[in-house]
C-alpha cells in the first residue's frame, strides 16, 4: 500500500471539534469541545510576541555575531523576519483550514500523506523539543549570571562543573578551564514546566500579557540605555568597506570551540539568518488559534503579520545596540544581553549598585520571558505526540490523564528527554539544529498550499494567503536557501535524526497506521 496514504480533510476537519482532545493548555487559547471565538487582532499579537521573544534575541545573537555574521547580524534578522512573514502567511491559511493538534504534522497527512507527515512529525521535534532544550540552556545562562553576578553568591569548583554540559569548558576559581559535567540549572527548570504541564494549567491572557509588557520594556530600555554609549568603531567591522557593507566583517577563518572556522562575508550573513532564525519560532503557534478568532480572515494575518513586525524592529534595534556596546568577538557567550547591560554600565560610569539593579531588572526580564517560551515550546511537542499517536503512528502518547486531560505520558516521556538533552548539549549545536528543523517544516507547509489549492479547491477557506501563487513558493524558497548557509554538520545531524525517524516509522508506525488499516478494511 503506499507509502503517500493521505488521512482525508474532512476526517481531519471533523477531529478539530472532537471533544476528547486534550483541554487546559499553557500560553494558547483552549482547543478541541466547545471553541469560544474571543481573540482579536490585539491578543494575537500579544500572544505572538509572548512565543517569539526569547532564547534567539537574549542567547544566539550573540553567538550569530561573534561566529558568523560581526555586526551584519542585523541583515541576518531582516532575512528572517520577510522569510518568516512569507511562511506566516501559509500557516495561518493551513491553521483556518485545519485548526487540528499537531500542527504541520496533521496538515502535511492531509495533503501530502503518510510518509512526509511521519517526516514533518518527527522534524518537528527538532523544533519544539530541541526548542525548547536551547531555550532552557539560556534560561540556565541567564540564572547563572543572575546568582552570581548579579547577587554576589559564589560557586564552589564542584557546583561550576554542575552548570555546563561535558562538551562545553567552565572557568574555575583559579582561571583554569576544565569541561562541565552536567547543566544542572537547565535541566532542572524543564522538570518545573514538565510538572506545571501534566497537571494543566490555563494561563489566563492576563499573565501573558503581564509576561510580553515586562519583556517588552526589558528590550526597550536596554535599547534605550545603549543607543547614547555605542561606540561606532564596533560597527566598522570591516573597514575596507563603505556604507552598510562595512558592518559585515570580511571573510576570514576563526576558531569556533577548539574547531577552524570559515566564516564572515555575506555568506556568514545568510548562516547568521539561519541561527537567528530560531528568534522568530513560535509565531507558527499563533496559527494554531485560527478556531477561538473573532474575525480569523482579518486577525490572524494582522496577528503574525504585526507580531513579526514588531519583533523584526526590536531584533534590529537591540542588535545594533549589542555589537555596538560590545565588540562582536566577545559576544559568543549564553548570555549576551547581560554581558551589554555590564558593558553599558561601565561606559556610563554608574555605580556598581545601580549596575546590580540594572542587570537584575533585564535578567529577571530575560528569566520571565524564556520561561514562557519553554511552556509553549513544551506544550508544542506534546500535542505533536499526541497528534501522531492517535493516528497509530506511535505509541502510549494519546493516553489522557483521567482527572487534569492532559496528554501525561507525552508530558512525562518528552520532559525526561528534553531534560536530560537541557543538561548535556552545548547551546550552539542545538540552536541550529532546532533552526534547520523547523525550516525543513515551513518549506513543506509552503510546498502544502499550492497542492491544497489545487486538489481540496473547494474546502472552506476562513483565511487565504494572499497571491499564494508568488508567497508559497517564495516562501518555500527562501527557507531552502537559509537552510543552504547552515554549517555542514547541522545538515548532517538533521539527516541522522532523519534517518532514525525513518528506521522508527519503518518498524512502528507503517505497521500501526489507523489510516493504513482503515484503508485496508
Ligand atoms: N523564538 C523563541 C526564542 O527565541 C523560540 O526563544
Amino acid at each position: 500500500m503506499s507509502l503517500f496514504l493521505k488521512k482525508p480533510l474532512d476526517q481531519l476537519i471533523a477531529e478539530s471539534s472532537d471533544p476528547s482532545e486534550p483541554t487546559g493548555e499553557i500560553g494558547l487559547p483552549e482547543h478541541g469541545h466547545g471553541l469560544k471565538r474571543t481573540l482579536g487582532a490585539k491578543q494575537l499579537t500579544m500572544l505572538g510576541i509572548g512565543a517569539i521573544i526569547g532564547a534567539g534575541i537574549f542567547s544566539l545573537t550573540g553567538a550569530a555575531a561573534a561566529y558568523y555574521a560581526g555586526p551584519g547580524v542585523i541583515f541576518s534578522f531582516v532575512l528572517g523576519g520577510i522569510l518568516c512573514a512569507l511562511a506566516g502567511l501559509c500557516y495561518a491559511e493551513m491553521a483556518a483550514m485545519v485548526p487540528v493538534s499537531g500542527s504541520a504534522y496533521a496538515y502535511s497527512y492531509a495533503t501530502m500523506g503518510e510518509l512526509v507527515a511521519w517526516i514533518i512529525g518527527w522534524d518537528l521535534v527538532l523544533e519544539y523539543a530541541f526548542g525548547a532544550t536551547t531555550v532552557a540552556i539560556s534560561w540556565s545562562g541567564y540564572f547563572q549570571s543572575m546568582v552570581t553576578k548579579t547577587l554576589g553568591f559564589h560557586l564552589s569548583d564542584g557546583s561550576l562543573r554542575l552548570t555546563k554540559g561535558p562538551w562545553e569548558l567552565v572557568t574555575l576559581s583559579d582561571g583554569s578551564q576544565v569541561h562541565g559535567t552536567f547543566n544542572l540549572p537547565a535541566a532542572l527548570i524543564i522538570l518545573g514546566m514538565v510538572a506545571i504541564l501534566y497537571r494543566g494549567m490555563r494561563e489566563s491572557a492576563l499573565v501573558n500579557n503581564v509576561i510580553v509588557v515586562v519583556k517588552v520594556v526589558v528590550v526597550i530600555v536596554f535599547i534605550l540605555l545603549g543607543w547614547g554609549v555605542v561606540d561606532r568603531l564596533n560597527w566598522g567591522a570591516n573597514p575596507d568597506a563603505t556604507g552598510l557593507s562595512s558592518l559585515v566583517p570580511a571573510p576570514a577563518t576563526i576558531m569556533r570551540e577548539g574547531r577552524p572556522l570559515d566564516t564572515y562575508g555575506w555568506s556568514g550573513v545568510l548562516t547568521g539568518a539561519g541561527v537567528v532564525f530560531f528568534a522568530y519560532i513560535g509565531f507558527d503557534a499563533l496559527s494554531t488559534t485560527a478556531q477561538e478568532c473573532k474575525n480569523p480572515k482579518r486577525d490572524l494575518p494582522i496577528g503574525i503579520l504585526s507580531s513579526l513586525a514588531i519583533c523584526t524592529t526590536l531584533y534590529i534595534l537591540m542588535s545594533l545596540v549589542i555589537t555596538g556596546v560590545v565588540p562582536y568577538t566577545k559576544l559568543g557567550v549564553p548570555d549576551p544581553v547581560a554581558v551589554g547591560v555590564d558593558k553599558i554600565v561601565e561606559l556610563r560610569g554608574w555605580s556598581s549598585s545601580s549596575s546590580k539593579l540594572l542587570g537584575f531588572g533585564v535578567k529577571l526580564g530575560a528569566l520571565a520571558g524564556l520561561t514562557s517560551v519553554m511552556l509553549v515550546m513544551l506544550l508544542g511537542q506534546t500535542r505533536v505526540f499526541y497528534a501522531m499517536a492517535k493516528d497509530g503512528l506511535l505509541p502510549w502518547f494519546d493516553k489522557i490523564h483521567p482527572k487534569f486531560k492532559t496528554p501525561h505520558i507525552a508530558t512525562l516521556v518528552t520532559g525526561a528527554f528534553v531534560s536530560v538533552c537541557a543538561g548535556l548539549i552545548p547551546l550552539t549545536l542545538v540552536g541550529e539544529l532546532v533552526s534547520i528543523g523547523t525550516l525543513l517544516a515551513f518549506v513543506l507547509v509552503c510546498t502544502a498550499i499550492p497542492i491544497l489549492r489545487r486538489t481540496q479547491p473547494n474546502v472552506p477557506r476562513p483565511f487565504k494567503t494572499p497571491a499564494y501563487f508568488i508567497v508559497a513558493p517564495a516562501g518555500a524558497l527562501s527557507c531552502l536557501w537559509v537552510m543552504s548557509g547552515l554549517p555542514g554538520d547541522t545538515w548532517v545531524r538533521l539527516a541522522a535524526w532523519l534517518i532514525v525517524g525513518l528506521v522508527i516509522y519503518a518498524f512502528y508506525g507503517r505497521k500501526h497506521s489507523k489510516v493504513r488499516a482503515k484503508a485496508k478494511a
